[in-house]
């Protein structure tokens, strides 16, 4: 089924999210400590997880990165930085290991930071606010729980806040874009902050 959402002149269609159809994740499912968690989707080579887990030792992350030589990097990071008890890095493809592995309500932020922007109007179901699989994200997400989106796309910005607002039914509590002395969190921020070319941060929250 197709649910299609009239928004002016726009319709915003996205396909049922199917779990039977998602493959099987490589990692089995971690023990969760009670307060929750945070999870990172793409973390590349995990910059921002160490940083953020020695900032908050309070909470927990589990960063997920797919591909093999970014994961590997992260690795060597975390055996330089010794390993953070608050840090789970895995390596897996993101939509597998939450869809089979997450109870519902069990995640307190995600951060989703300079996501592939996936230009092409006929990729729009690879961006992730378009995804059948945000229903599930939304899903695994406490009430009250965020959704930490970065890019330095403003196409995909405007796009992700019309979706996550209207379709999702998300509520922006922030929307800003990053000065260019901002100390990037990720390899892809600094990049674009030296570069100076625009970041926008997103925050969404679930209500
Ligand atoms: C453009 S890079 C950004 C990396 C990092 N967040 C940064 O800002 O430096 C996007 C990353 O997301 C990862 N990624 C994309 N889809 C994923 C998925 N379904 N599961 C896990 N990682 C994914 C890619 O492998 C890639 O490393």
């Amino acid at each position: 089924m197709i649910v299609l959402l009239k928004e002016g002149m726009n319709e915003l269609k996205i396909r049922d999210f199917d779990n039977t159809l998602v493959a099987p994740a490589r990692n089995e499912a971690p023990n969760l400590p009670e307060g929750g968690i945070d999870l990172e989707i793409g973390c590349g080579v995990g910059l921002h997880p160490l940083q953020y887990c020695a900032k908050h030792p309070e909470r927990f992350l589990i960063a997920i990165e797919r591909t093999s030589e970014r994961f590997s990097k992260f690795e060597r990071r975390i055996g330089t930085h010794n390993t953070p008890e608050n840090l789970l890095a895995i390596r897996d493809d993101a939509i597998s290991y939450i869809t089979h592995n997450l109870p519902l309500n069990s995640v307190n932020r995600v951060f989703l930071l300079y996501p592939n922007p996936y230009p092409k109007t006929r990729h729009l179901n690879k961006r992730w606010h378009a995804m059948p699989f945000m229903r599930q994200l939304k899903s695994v997400l406490r009430s009250g729980g965020e959704i930490v989106l970065a890019t330095n796309e403003k196409f995909y910005a405007d796009e992700a806040k019309k979706y996550m607002c209207s379709y999702w039914g998300f509520e922006l509590v922030e929307d800003v874009e990053l000065a260019f002395d901002f100390l990037g969190r990720t390899h892809f921020e600094r990049k674009y902050l030296e570069r100076k070319q625009s970041c926008y941060n997103l925050i969404f929250r679930k209500l």
